[in-house]
């Protein structure tokens, strides 16, 4: 893949562009095979699981410049200037499709970009996420809410602009710090979810709810997930870090057991209550609910999926884990310095298979996941 905001060095967020994909790939999977070799022999690693190069992200997180007669939406560079990024390659083709007409809209609202440098001004950020079905998600991330009777005034032009608008919400940052999002988030749609279609399950997802970013890889690593718990069959699953639910539903759908109960934990309410929707929709008996996952003194299950941010589940989930002793557990994890150190903690296990998802291509972040057995 070729870009030329990377040629022209004004944007570096993929540090491998230009490098060819097969060769990306393969040393990706070195590296990461090599960080878990004390754990995880080469025999045990399946060929990596790749989507598509480019046009691949779900999401795109748009810091706003220049003016509001002529704003940019991208990054901003060293001196807080905007750089223009509508057109990145990574977006998914529908997302790409709609960023055009979609800030030609924003722009029509008279928002005035947030200055950094002159602490003026108030739209800081436009988030998008494309669903598979080529349906939108727009937060807009402001300072205050003072612009907030605009973009509700302008929801009909929106509208009008992109039919395929499901959720348009405003989240309010009054401050200046690397955290891009707020903790006031109002939805201004009558919908407040995106549908995100993956395979047989539709995941529900709310603003300000994590999701995968790259929807064909994550759909082959639930698929991946749910063979693994088909082939155990336990009879029941705990998800750790669940999130709207992808692993959980995965492995209430998977072959075996029908009374396999299913438990979610995660510390985001709207995740919880987006899982518990997509739960009923499909009509499947998950239970989730609001909890510290790495506090958790009781997590036994016959099979546990482990799924946390960068930094891990960390020494006392591990010990909790060792102590209730379950016979699988399924670590899918963005950082594999991190679970490396979380596999020394849990020396009752070993790697029986595991495996590369190449999610964030034309950079060296990877996704690995392992199916762990109790020895
Ligand atoms: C990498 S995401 C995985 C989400 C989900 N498994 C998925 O596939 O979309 C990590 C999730 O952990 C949640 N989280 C972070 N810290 C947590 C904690 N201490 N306890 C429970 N959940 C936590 C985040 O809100 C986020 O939803």
């Amino acid at each position: 893949m070729q870009c030329p905001h990377f040629d022209r060095g004004s944007c570096g967020s993929c540090a491998l562009m230009g490098v060819p994909y097969a060769e990306q790939v393969h040393d990706l999977a070195d590296d990461v095979v090599m960080q878990l070799r004390p754990f995880a022999p080469p025999e045990v690693w399946d060929a990596p699981f790749v989507g598509t190069e480019s046009g691949f992200r779900n999401k795109a997180k748009l810091a706003v410049g220049g003016s509001s007669r002529e704003p940019t939406f991208g990054i901003l560079d060293a001196r807080f200037r905007g750089v223009d990024l509508r057109d990145c390659g990574l977006y998914e083709p529908a997302l790409a499709e709609a960023l055009p007409l979609l800030t030609e809209a924003v722009a029509q609202l008279g928002l005035v970009p947030f200055d950094v440098s002159a602490r003026s001004g108030e739209l800081k950020y436009l988030i998008v996420t494309a669903s598979p079905a080529g349906e939108l998600m727009v937060r807009f991330v402001l300072r205050s809410p003072g612009q907030l009777p605009r973009i509700r005034e302008g929801l009909d032009l929106l509208r009008a602009a992109l039919p395929g608008v499901r959720v348009v919400s405003v989240n309010i940052q009054p401050e200046h710090k690397a955290v891009l999002e707020g903790e006031e988030e109002i939805v201004l749609t009558e919908e407040d979810f995106l549908a995100m279609r993956l395979d047989d399950i539709t995941l529900r997802l709310r603003p300000r709810s994590f999701f995968q970013t790259n929807s064909v890889v994550a759909s082959g690593l639930y698929r991946q997930a749910r063979d693994w718990v088909g082939a155990i069959d336990p009879a029941s699953v705990l998800d750790l870090y669940c999130g709207v639910g992808g692993f959980a539903l995965n492995a209430a759908m998977a072959k075996g057991a029908h009374q396999r109960r299913v438990e979610g934990v995660e510390l985001a309410p709207d995740a919880v209550s987006s899982a518990r929707d997509a739960a009923a929709d499909l009509g499947v008996a998950a239970h989730f609910r609001v909890a510290d996952a790495s506090a958790l003194e009781d997590v036994a299950a016959d099979l546990v999926v482990v799924n946390p941010p960068r930094r891990g589940i960390g020494a006392r989930l591990c010990a909790a884990l060792e102590s209730a002793a379950p016979g699988h557990i399924i670590y899918s994890s963005c950082k594999a310095a991190t679970l490396a150190r979380d596999l020394a903690d849990l020396p009752a296990y070993r790697v029986e298979r595991s495996r590369l998802f190449d999610m964030f291509p034309q950079t060296r972040h990877h996704e690995a996941m392992v199916l762990l057995a109790r020895r």
